[in-house]
């Protein structure tokens, strides 16, 4: 059974719901936004790119990419974070460059290998199944596709090299891991990892 704390966060940040999820999503978007923008610079999409973002909770990850790319599609599951997210890329989504559906990493709802870039900022530590979800971007990206993950290092237990090795089983190839630390002192570390989905498969 989870503890309280265990349920506040999880209103909170891990699938934010309601008066407190709101608040959760307005703490992420400063505490989280070197990182999302972090992210967003490394898997330096293209204009003509198709992105997806998986978890985007309040949207400032979604922002960065739909200023590179004009096909950034956002998978969120919580109603509320979709809400924010709409709020802060009204923008974009009304230029064309940026649209929103619900959905998790499992069930993108994406044709098959439709997407150049998935990127995915703090929302893996929630997967409930890591292969099913490892298997479901391998299904949309495009041969030579990249993945883009990150997470605070905290929120990985495992480790990286366990989560570079079910990266490589689900078909990837081009596997690199590193930690980052984002400039300012009090955010926490990240460990990111890149991958690509192997050409011709
Ligand atoms: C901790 S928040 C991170 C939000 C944002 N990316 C950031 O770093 O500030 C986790 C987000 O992932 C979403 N999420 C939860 N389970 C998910 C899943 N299985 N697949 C994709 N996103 C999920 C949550 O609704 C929430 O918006």
């Amino acid at each position: 059974m989870q503890s309280i704390v265990g349920q506040l966060l999880a209103t909170c940040f891990g699938r934010p719901r309601g008066p407190l999820g709101r608040l959760g999503g307005h703490l992420m978007a400063r505490g989280n936004a070197a990182t999302e923008r972090h992210a967003v610079a490394l898997a330096a999409p293209a204009e003509q790119d198709v992105v997806l973002v998986l978890g985007p909770g309040p949207g400032v990850g979604l922002t960065a990419a739909a200023e590179r790319s004009a096909h950034v599609i956002g998978i969120e599951p919580s109603d509320v974070m979709l809400a924010m997210s709409r709020r802060r890329c009204a923008p974009l989504i009304r230029r064309g460059r940026l649209r929103l559906s619900p959905g998790t990493a499992a069930r993108t709802g994406q044709p098959d290998a439709s997407v150049d870039v998935v990127i995915s900022v703090n929302n893996l530590q929630l997967w409930p199944d890591v292969p099913a979800a490892l298997a479901e971007l391998h299904r949309v990206l495009r041969p030579g596709g990249q993945l883009l993950l990150s997470a605070h290092e905290r929120w990985l237990p495992t480790g990286l090299s366990a989560l570079a090795a079910a990266v490589h089983a689900a078909g990837f190839d081009t596997v690199r891991t590193w930690t980052w630390r984002p400039p300012a002192r009090t955010a926490p570390a990240a460990s990111q990892l890149t991958a690509t989905r192997i050409p011709h498969t």
